[in-house]
């Protein structure tokens, strides 16, 4: 997968202009503040639907303007032409999105379309941040991935607001029937288990692929171990990744929604399910943002992201554009190297990089890079 070409109107402090990529290694690179990371929030928008530096769409509306649009051109691979998807935000009213012309009807129409993987220098809070920084890693990377995914993570999150809206009801004196209880367990059951075991099946591919990095990295003597720890008890589920296989049983965390309402009315909130799983990071054993040192941390969720890259390729039969924030300058040359070598055959894929300095792709490299300047929002 490679992004050809994207456009700008209105969009943050970029000029409206077209800046085009090759396939390769892509380096942004210009002063400070200039609009390096906002041409890469754009292009990671049309894979997640969203900024990746938590802002809201409409932040994205140049200061002082009514809308901002973009146009991204990207090729699949075996594909002669260009796929168009585009984004229209207006200030008041509801975003457009289309591709190759044709309006979608959702975000969740647009992911998936296109796939990337970002790194950037927050990507550390994968180890040192809480569970919701290692759910989000989840959702994002298995979304683009599976639609089946996708759809049962909406219908769930849809299901838990209801209920969540139910438990206030009650907490408020109100009654609530046992049939709407009990309907909203088996939604929360259902669709919960199936995204537990998507999300098992994935961390196990994670750990064996963080594991093989990190030997590489350190030389093995020290290996990380990951394990998705579930808030219901899902044992004897098929772990579909991609395929949709027979209906798994959710009756584990049925009975813990129907049987601990009190509970959770004194509470105020849904106190079980898979709004509330983690992936354990332990470290030499312990649990590794008590104990792993900071370079040891970073290295994790490097290796966490590199594996991203890795189970979008096998998975989804291609590389994925490869998107680095800022990552680059941080580290040393056989770092970076080892970083350039794991992300996939050269040939096939596209690593687009932002830095303040040109020189940030190691020596043996340099022949094959497309730089490009960005300037007060222009591109040169
Ligand atoms: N909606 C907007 N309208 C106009 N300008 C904006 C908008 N949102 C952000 N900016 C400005 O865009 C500029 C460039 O931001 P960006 O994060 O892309 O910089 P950068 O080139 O990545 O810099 P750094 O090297 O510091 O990371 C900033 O000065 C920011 O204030
Ligand atoms: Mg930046």
């Amino acid at each position: 997968m490679r992004v050809s070409s994207i456009s700008f109107l209105n969009w943050r402090n970029l000029e409206p202009t077209t800046a085009s990529f090759e396939p390769g290694i892509n380096v942004l690179w210009g002063m400070n503040a200039q609009g390096k990371s906002n041409i890469l929030e754009s292009i990671y928008y049309f894979a997640r639907g969203r900024s990746f530096r938590g802002a809201k769409d409409r932040e994205f509306i140049r200061f002082g303007e009514d809308f901002a649009h973009a146009e991204m051109k990207f090729r699949k691979k075996g594909y002669l032409s260009d796929t168009s998807l585009e984004v229209t935000i207006p200030k008041n009213g509801k975003k457009v999105m289309k591709r190759n012309g044709a309006p979608l009807s959702s975000t969740a129409e647009m992911i998936g379309n296109f796939r990337a993987v970002l790194f950037s220098p927050s990507n550390l809070a994968l180890v040192s941040g809480g569970p919701l920084e290692r759910r989000t890693f989840l959702d994002i990377a298995l979304s683009q991935l599976s639609e089946t995914y996708l759809m049962n993570l909406r219908r769930y999150s849809k299901a838990l607001a209801e209920r969540n809206a139910l438990i206030k009801l009650a907490s408020d004196g109100k009654s609530v029937s046992s049939a709407e209880w009990e309907m909203y367990a088996r939604l929360m059951s259902t669709y919960g288990t199936w995204i537990t075991s998507f999300r098992q099946e994935y961390s196990r591919y994670l750990e064996d692929a963080v594991r093989r990095y990190f030997d590489e990295m350190t030389g093995g003597k020290e290996s990380p171990e990951l394990r998705y720890t579930s808030h219901g008890l899902y044992e004897g589920i098929p772990s579909p990744l991609y395929t949709v296989k027979e209906d798994p049983d959710g009756t584990a965390l049925y009975e813990k929604l129907t049987s601990n309402i009190e509970r959770e009315i004194a509470a105020g909130t849904t106190l079980y399910g898979v709004h509330k799983d983690d992936i354990n990071i332990l470290f030499n054993g312990h649990e590794a943002k008590a104990y792993a040192s900071q370079g040891q941390q970073r290295s994790i969720a490097l290796s966490m992201k590199l594996a991203e890259a890795e189970i979008s390729f096998s998975v989804g039969g291609e590389y994925p554009v490869i998107l680095l924030d800022d990552v680059f300058s941080e580290l040393d040359e056989s770092r970076r190297s080892y970083i350039l070598d794991k992300l996939g055959k050269e040939e096939l894929r596209q690593i687009i990089i932002t830095s303040c300095e040109p020189d940030v792709v190691p020596d043996d490299r340099q022949s094959r890079v497309n730089f490009t300047k960005v300037s007060a929002g222009g591109i040169e």
